[in-house]
């Protein structure tokens, strides 16, 4: 039989990423998220039944542990930005993690790799906070995990250039918040890379993970506009604008008792913005993995082209431009 991971949260960004790859390792993967049905893309990153999309929320003991039956290893993937329901910052990313330690303890599973963030707590964000405290109750339980730390993700699917490529489309301003503080984008999928090797019981320990260049927030909009053809007045908005943005949207949601959700700015998101986003100095990455990671630069052209004002055919226009002269 061919070994067997559950990745919590397999089907979102990152975690398809290590599906596939654990897939192309041979395993047998367990996509265990709340929608499977939504997750049945999923299915093709293997053999016919390698790769199965199952139900389970990591709020809950019993659902946690159904899906680990049988596991050789479990991977956590299950993040979110802001607080939704009953998938609020702690139930999710400091009780859930520690759940899944927990019972991956008590199952006698072998490696656990567990994705958790730069973020200093510092900036008292609950986003933060929660993630420390996650990162705590893993290694509690499982002291030899892998601790994923990485800078903001880009990618095919990314929230972070998908959404301001988006917003350049809107007008010729694009207004941004901490356009001074620090980011190292990292490829997703050299994370996913860094997480099979957990998986494979070939590294163990924390890591920060982030890509080869850092630059202020404004730098890496000005190279995504570059990418996207398209020139804007770039506005660094202050922090208390952003704080009052914010606080609207999150009046929108209360009065509205959570049908418009705030998936655009909070004010748990305004204190990140505030300090930078980079690997630590000294903190193991990258080299310690063998991985080289890939610049943004070198990506974004992939899937950011669908933004440019006249999509894939802005290469064709230009060489048909040339053509006429
Ligand atoms: N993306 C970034 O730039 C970035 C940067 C640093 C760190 N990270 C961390 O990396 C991890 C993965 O991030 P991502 O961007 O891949 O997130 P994502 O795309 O939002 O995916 C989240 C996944 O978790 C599942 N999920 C959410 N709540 C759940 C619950 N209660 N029980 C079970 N599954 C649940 C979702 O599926 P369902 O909704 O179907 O349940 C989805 O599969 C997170 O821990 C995140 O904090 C991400």
């Amino acid at each position: 039989m061919s070994k067997l991971v559950t990745i919590y949260g397999g089907s979102g960004f990152v975690g398809r990423h290590i599906a596939q790859r654990m897939a192309k390792e041979g395993w047998r993967v367990r996509v265990a998220v709340r929608r499977p049905n939504e997750a049945m893309f999923v299915k093709p990153y293997g053999s016919v039944g390698q790769v199965e999309p199952v139900f389970c929320n990591v709020r809950d003991d019993a659902s946690v542990a159904g899906v680990m039956a049988g596991a050789d290893a479990v991977v956590n993937c299950v993040g979110i930005l802001s607080d939704r329901g009953k998938n609020t910052f702690d139930s999710v990313q400091h009780e859930g993690a520690e759940r899944i330690a927990r019972i991956a303890a008590e199952q006698g599973v072998a490696t656990m790799v567990h994705l958790s963030a730069i973020a200093d707590t510092e900036t008292e964000s609950d986003y933060a906070t929660s993630k420390a405290l996650g990162e705590e109750g893993v290694l509690q339980h499982m002291p030899n995990a892998m601790i994923l730390r990485p800078s903001v993700i880009f990618g095919q699917d990314d929230g972070f250039y998908n959404r301001f490529a988006s917003m350049s489309r809107m007008g010729p301003v694009l207004p941004i918040i901490g356009g001074d503080t620090k980011f190292q984008p990292v490829f997703v999928d050299d994370v996913a890379q860094a997480a099979v090797k957990g998986v494979l019981g070939q590294a163990e320990g924390v890591y920060e993970l982030g890509g080869p260049e850092v630059k202020t927030l404004r730098g890496w909009i000005d190279e995504m506009l570059a990418v996207v053809q398209r020139r804007r007045g770039v506005v660094n908005l202050p922090f208390w604008v952003g704080n009052l943005m914010a606080f609207g949207l999150g009046a929108l949601q209360t009065v509205t008792f959570g049908l418009v959700h705030n998936s655009v700015l909070t004010k748990d998101q305004v204190k990140l913005l505030r300090v930078d986003n980079v690997v630590a100095e000294g903190a193991k990455g990258f080299d310690d993995l063998g991985i080289r990671p890939l610049a943004p630069e070198t990506i974004m052209p992939d899937y950011l082209w669908r933004y440019r004002p006249s999509g894939q055919y802005d290469a064709i226009k230009d060489s048909a431009r040339n053509l006429k002269i």
